[in-house]
């Protein structure tokens, strides 16, 4: 038994060589293991995603949890992507904001498009973050008041001070369906 095998013993990944993700629709079966385009199993979701699957849209600002610039939605609960190993992932649907465009028109979601009218940011490198919980916010509850949006994004931080428009641009898709 090899040193990776006797890790996995006992837990749901035994016996496998690859872990499947479903990324923005399209899934991935990668291998596990050491070199290009495999998942290490020390990866977080955040470093395959960026560096494996190339999909930077995703941010990562904190790499430890507190500032959920990393967040993504994953099987429909905003999560910091940071903090999870990709192994854990193993057969996830996970989107990311490359996925919330219309992939046929390339027309961005109206979320996304209120951030860019309300002028929700600065630098921007909150943005994803702010915007996939807002997201996951919005799937599950279309119609949030200010205060359950306030909530939503209570582990989101901006350092520009962007909060007030970012709350606006939510505000502003709230009650207009997903
Ligand atoms: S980069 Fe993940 S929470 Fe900050
Ligand atoms: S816009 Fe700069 S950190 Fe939010």
């Amino acid at each position: 038994m090899t040193r990776q095998e006797k890790k996995f013993s006992g837990s749901a990944l035994e016996g496998k060589h690859h872990i499947n993700l479903t990324v923005n629709g399209q899934l991935y079966e990668l291998a596990i293991g050491t070199g290009a385009g495999k998942v290490n199993p020390s990866d977080t979701l955040s470093f395959t995603l960026r560096e494996t699957l190339g999909l930077t849209g995703t941010k990562v600002s904190c790499d430890s949890g507190a500032c959920g610039g990393c967040t993504v939605i994953m099987d429909g609960r905003a999560v910091l992507s940071c903090m999870l190993l990709s192994i854990e992932c193993d057969e996830k649907e996970i989107t990311t904001i490359e996925g919330l465009k219309n992939p046929k028109t390339g027309e961005l979601d109206p979320l996304q498009q209120s951030f860019i009218d309300h002028t929700a940011f600065q630098c921007g490198f909150c943005t994803p973050g702010m915007i996939m919980s807002s997201k996951a916010l919005l799937n599950d509850n279309p119609s949030p008041t200010e205060e359950e949006v306030k909530e939503a994004l209570s582990g989101n931080f901006c350092r520009c001070i962007s909060h007030y428009q970012i709350v606006r641009a939510v505000m502003a898709v709230s009650g207009k369906g997903k």
